[in-house]
């Protein structure tokens, strides 16, 4: 039985994958709780997408441990991972280019969820997300091939979220994105936050991160060198220049 506590809903211990002879992650350990939202943060190449890969069971050579809602779901097949309750946005996008905006999030849909304690997790709908994300309700007709790519990555989140997720995973959602849709980015995490979903994203901004989280772990050549409240890391000059690109 792994050491938890009582509120982490999602924790890695001693996490070590391996792409081919490659060895990329270190006893990567890290948990979010209930409620949060936290910063996995790190230059390019530290690992931070190998790292929510791996929570996800893509990462076929791996040892250590992985956990969610209390279960061990460290040989879990991806899509058992996702049918479990967490949600997962990769850094490409990856939408029904054929299929309208609305179309996508039906596909995305399943069922209500509950929390370990029984209380229900929030229940997404297309109106409910379309007030979150107004500019996709604008364009529920048009086909996602005819989107921007901010507009992709929107869809992508949003589509996520019909799956009613107790936590989500999401990679670098403000990287190669215009402003107004990081804005966005923004707005709808902590709107997520609100409504009790966790959050865990991996990010290489510290101004993005510092606008939503609430704590962050930094990986450099995959291994944790640094954990820390975001305010405390907004102070450190120190960990900024060596491990983050400011
Ligand atoms: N498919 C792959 N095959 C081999 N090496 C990879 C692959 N994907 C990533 N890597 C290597 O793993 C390390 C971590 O990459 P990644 O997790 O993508 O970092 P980050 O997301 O922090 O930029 C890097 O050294 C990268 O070159
Ligand atoms: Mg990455």
């Amino acid at each position: 039985m792994m050491n938890m506590t009582p509120n982490s809903l999602l924790q890695t211990q001693e996490l070590n994958t391996w792409y081919g002879a490659a060895h990329i992650l270190f006893d990567v350990s890290l948990q979010v709780q209930r409620g949060e939202v936290v910063a996995l943060m790190g230059r390019n190449g530290a690992g931070k997408s190998t790292t929510l890969k791996a929570i996800m069971g893509m990462m076929t050579k791996r040892s250590g441990q992985v956990s969610f809602l209390n279960r061990d779901i460290s040989h879990a097949e991806p899509y058992q991972v996702a049918r479990q309750g967490l949600g997962y946005v990769p850094e490409d996008r990856r939408i029904f280019r054929e299929l309208t905006v609305l179309e996508n999030l039906r596909v995305g849909r399943q069922p209500a969820r509950l929390f370990p304690d029984g209380t229900p997790a929030p229940l997404w709908t297309h109106e409910k997300l379309f007030k979150l994300f107004p500019n996709l309700g604008e364009m529920q007709d048009r086909a996602g091939g005819r989107m921007s790519g901010g507009e992709q990555q929107m869809l992508t989140v949003a589509r996520t979220l019909m799956s009613n997720p107790l936590v989500v995973l999401l990679d670098e959602p403000s990287e190669g994105v215009a402003p107004l849709i990081v804005e966005q980015m923004a707005d709808m995490i902590l709107a997520l936050k609100a409504e009790g979903v966790s959050i865990l994203l991996s990010e290489q901004n510290l101004h993005f991160a510092q606008w939503v989280a609430d704590r962050a772990y930094i990986l450099e050549k995959g291994q944790i060198r640094h954990e820390a409240p975001m305010q405390d890391l907004l102070d450190d000059e120190e960990v900024q220049r060596n491990y983050l690109s400011v």
